[in-house]
Parts: C-alpha cells; structure tokens; sequence
C-alpha cells in the first residue's frame, strides 16, 4: 500500500476509538527565528492531518525545538526530555521529535540518542520540510530517524504554517549567518547566509494582509546582508532597504518591524528610511555587544565603539525619538576592568531604551572557547549586575519621558495586570497595559500614558478605532 494511503488509515484507526484526530504540541525555546520555525512545524503537522493538543498527555507527538544561543546545551531541553518520558510511560504510542539548533551540533546529537533513547526523531534546521517524512516513517514502520543536515542549500518556499497571532506575524526575509561573531554558534547551526527571493516575501505578506494582519515582524540574523532575486526567475537583486518600500506599498499594513541589525553594515539607505519610510517603526535592535573597542575587534565584530556612537547619532537625526535596543556580553575572554568600564560609559552615552544582557558563555566549536584568558565566574556576574542596575535605570528614565504622550498601540490582548487590561506596543515598541475590552484585540489604539515603569508603560485609551 503506497504510504499515503497508509497514512489515511492510520488517522482513521486513530480517529475511531479516540472520537478525534491524532494531537500534536510544540514546545519552543529561544528566539523569534524558532517561534517561527515551529508555525511551520505546526502547519506541516496539521497538514498531515493532526490538531492541536491541549496538553501533553493528550498529544500524539511533541515537538521540542531547542535553541544554543544561551546556554551551551540548555538544561530546560533536558529537564523537558525527562517529563515526556513519564508521559511516554502512561502513552506508549506518544512520538517524540527534537529539533532546532542544539541538533545542530554533533555532541548534543550524541547525548540525545545515547542518553535519552525515548526520543523517536530527531531532525535539525535545514531539513524542517522532511518532517512529514520522518514521522510517517516512525509511527508506520517504527523507525527511529535523526536526520540533520549540515547546511541549508536551497530555500524550501510554500511551506505551511499555523499563525499565532492573525493581527501580527513574523517574516523570514533571510536565513543563516556568515558573520562569525567568535563567540557565536548560530552561523554553524544555522548555516551560510540565504536570502529568500522578494517575490516570494511579498506574496507572503499580501496573504498575511488579506488575512488581517497589521503588523509584520521581518526575521534575519543580518537584514543588512539581504540580497533577495526579485523573483525566482529573473536576475535582478533587491536589498533591504528596497524590500521595506515594496512591503511598505502592501495595502493593509500598517507597521513594519525587523530584526536584527549588524553595526558594521547598517547602511545610510537603511538610516534614511526610518525617516521616509512612514509604515516602518521607529525602533531599532541593534547589538552593541561590548563598549570596548579592544573587546570588538576579540568578539570579530568589525567596528569600534566609535564607530556604534556615530551610528546612533545619524538615526537620531533621522528618527528624532527613535527607540535604540541592544545585546550586551558581558566577561567576554580577556575583557578587563577597563574594558568593562568602556562598556558602562558606552551605556551612559548611547542611553539604550532596553538591553538584553547576557553572561558569555564558551560554545564548543566557536573561536572565543579557545581563548585562554576566561574571566572567572565571579567577576562575570560582578559585572553583569552592575551593568544590568544602571541599563535599567535609563530603561526606566526613557519610559518616564511617555509620561503624558498619546501613543498608537496595538492591542494584543489581555495583559497580565489584571482582569481587564490589554497589552499592547507602541510604534517604538513599549509595552503599554490599559483597560479595554477584548473586541479592541488586533485594534489599533490611541492610548495616553498615564504611568511608567522599568518594563512596561500604563496608559487610557484616549481615542477608539
Ligand atoms: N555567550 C553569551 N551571549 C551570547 N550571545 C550569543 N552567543 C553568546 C555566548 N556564547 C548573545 C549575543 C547575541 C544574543 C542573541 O545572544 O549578545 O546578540
Ligand atoms: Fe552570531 Fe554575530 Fe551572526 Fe549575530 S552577527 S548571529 S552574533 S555570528
């Protein structure tokens, strides 16, 4: 019987005892680039014809798609592995797949398959659209399957994906990484640069705005790299600024966001279309990573903080209030007092309105693990503190100065600070809580700001759609 057909009995000898499709459920760590990894995850899933689970016991399959940019190899996933495998007890039928950018990685693959044996497919970044595959192939024939590619090649379009949100979605614009930051895992787990064809974005973002999305969110480890073929035909190439414009032009979106941003080629088109270009936010992410000049040129960042300095000065001047949001490192190998310093006083100057701060931490596989001048645990978080204490007084001293404002905010649905609040983000992209009935969800709101703290602004509607 071809495996099709197989399939279509499967789901119908699952389906008869249990009154209903086979379940499935994602479980995702890391960044936006696995959140959107796993709606394609979801979409090929309920392409085969499963639904979603409202719990793990209920589920068919599980997917946990890990991430490796924060910790070596993240304790959760582990701890993870070990709850489904009780789950797994009570449900032998229950299949499990690991994917995301620890399978990336040959020693985490190893220490999967030798520790947790309970783990049924385990698959990588570059080859999500061979999930199907591997799953028939398990609960049909029983066999086990680890299949990771070591590089990306061709972009695999027309995948399906179950959106979490329809008001707002991500975009993929540009895939991998050729930087080679020396601390850095993503562009071994997540491959050389590509560029998805413009053609193919804009398609994606016409059906999202026909679908009601108001928002997009446009992905790439480095959208300054983005080289996109105006179609998958012609020869023609589009570059990141050209691509805002066009997406700009999509009737029915209204904001346009990205991340992330390198410093080293953040180009002046770039700058100038935070002026001109009325539908794109006006906030950036752009990872500083270190004060330090010295540190720079040690991380392979390819500028100084000179450099950074000027670069924010010319979106200001642009953007006048454009909010600036940065990742910070902090005990990068050989980083001293006085660089750390360098740091803090970069903080002072830039005032960011919000970090990310994180404790370096060694990456098998990376350059900076063989550094020889590791600095010592303490003094790593001696410094994490201090830099943490003083961004989040100026985060707190940027979001003081909303106080008053009449801000556009999209709601997003109830907050978590009380029974009727909404949350929603400002152009910049604050937090704002407010009361409001839930019918304003996906609405954009005229909202004044009424208080302010280190995280998050208040506010009342001042004006409905
Ligand atoms: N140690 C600590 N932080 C890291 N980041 C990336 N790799 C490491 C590492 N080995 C941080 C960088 C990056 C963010 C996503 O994660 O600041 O911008
Ligand atoms: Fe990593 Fe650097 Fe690429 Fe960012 S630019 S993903 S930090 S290598």
């Amino acid at each position: 019987m071809p495996t099709n057909e197989k399939w279509d009995v499967y789901l119908k000898e699952y389906a008869a005892p249990q009154g209903r499709a086979p379940a499935f459920r994602t479980e995702t760590m890391g960044c936006q680039m696995n959140e959107r990894d796993s709606e394609t995850i979801a979409g090929l899933l309920e392409e085969m014809g499963y639904v979603p689970a409202a719990s793990r016991q209920e589920a068919a399959v599980i997917v946990v798609n890990t991430c490796s940019v924060r910790e070596i190899a993240d304790p959760r996933v582990f701890g993870i592995l070990g709850q489904i495998k009780k789950v797994k007890e009570a449900h032998p039928a229950l299949v499990t797949a690991v994917c995301g950018c620890m399978m990336q990685q040959q020693h985490v693959v190893d220490a999967v398959k030798s520790k947790y044996p309970w783990v049924d497919i385990i698959f990588g970044t570059h080859n999500i659209h061979m999930l199907p595959e591997l799953l028939r192939n398990v609960v049909l024939e029983k066999h086990k399957a680890t299949d990771v590619w070591d590089d990306g090649g061709e972009i695999v379009e027309g995948l399906p994906a179950r959106r979490t949100f329809a008001f707002k979605a991500y975009i993929n614009v540009m895939y991998g990484c050729d930087n080679y930051c020396s601390y850095c895992i993503v562009p071994y787990t997540r491959g050389r640069e590509r560029s998805r064809a413009t053609g193919e974005i804009l398609r994606e973002a016409r059906a999202l705005a026909d679908s009601g999305a108001k928002e997009v969110m446009l992905l790439g480890q480095n959208v300054n790299s983005y080289r996109g073929a105006e179609d998958a035909q012609t020869a023609g190439f589009v570059d990141f600024p050209a691509l805002l414009y066009r997406l700009a032009a999509v009737p029915g979106l209204e904001r346009i966001r990205f991340m992330t941003s390198h410093p080293k080629d953040l180009s002046d088109r770039l700058i100038a279309a935070f002026r001109d270009c009325k539908k794109l936010c006006k906030v950036i992410h752009l990872p500083v990573q270190s004060g330090s000049s010295r540190t720079l040129a040690r991380m392979n960042r390819r500028y100084t903080k000179e450099h950074y300095i000027a670069l924010i000065e010319k979106l200001r001047d642009a953007s006048p209030g454009i909010a600036v949001t940065t990742d910070i490192i902090t005990g990068f190998p050989g980083e001293t007092g006085a660089d750390f310093e360098e740091t803090l006083d970069l903080a002072e100057k830039i005032r960011f309105d919000s970090a990310f701060t994180f404790l370096y931490s060694a990456r098998k596989g990376t350059p900076a693990a063989q550094f020889g001048d590791q600095v010592p645990e303490e003094e790593k978080h001696r410094r994490f503190n201090l830099l943490v204490e003083r961004l989040n007084g100026i985060t707190a001293e940027k979001n003081n100065a909303y106080l008053g404002r009449t801000e556009r905010v999209l709601a997003e649905g109830r907050g978590k600070t009380g029974r009727d609040t909404l949350a929603g983000r400002t152009d910049s992209g604050k937090l704002v809580n407010f009361i409001g009935p839930l019918s304003l969800t996906g609405q954009m709101v005229d909202v004044r700001i009424t208080g302010a703290k280190t995280f998050s602004l208040y506010g009342e509607i001042a004006a409905r759609p």
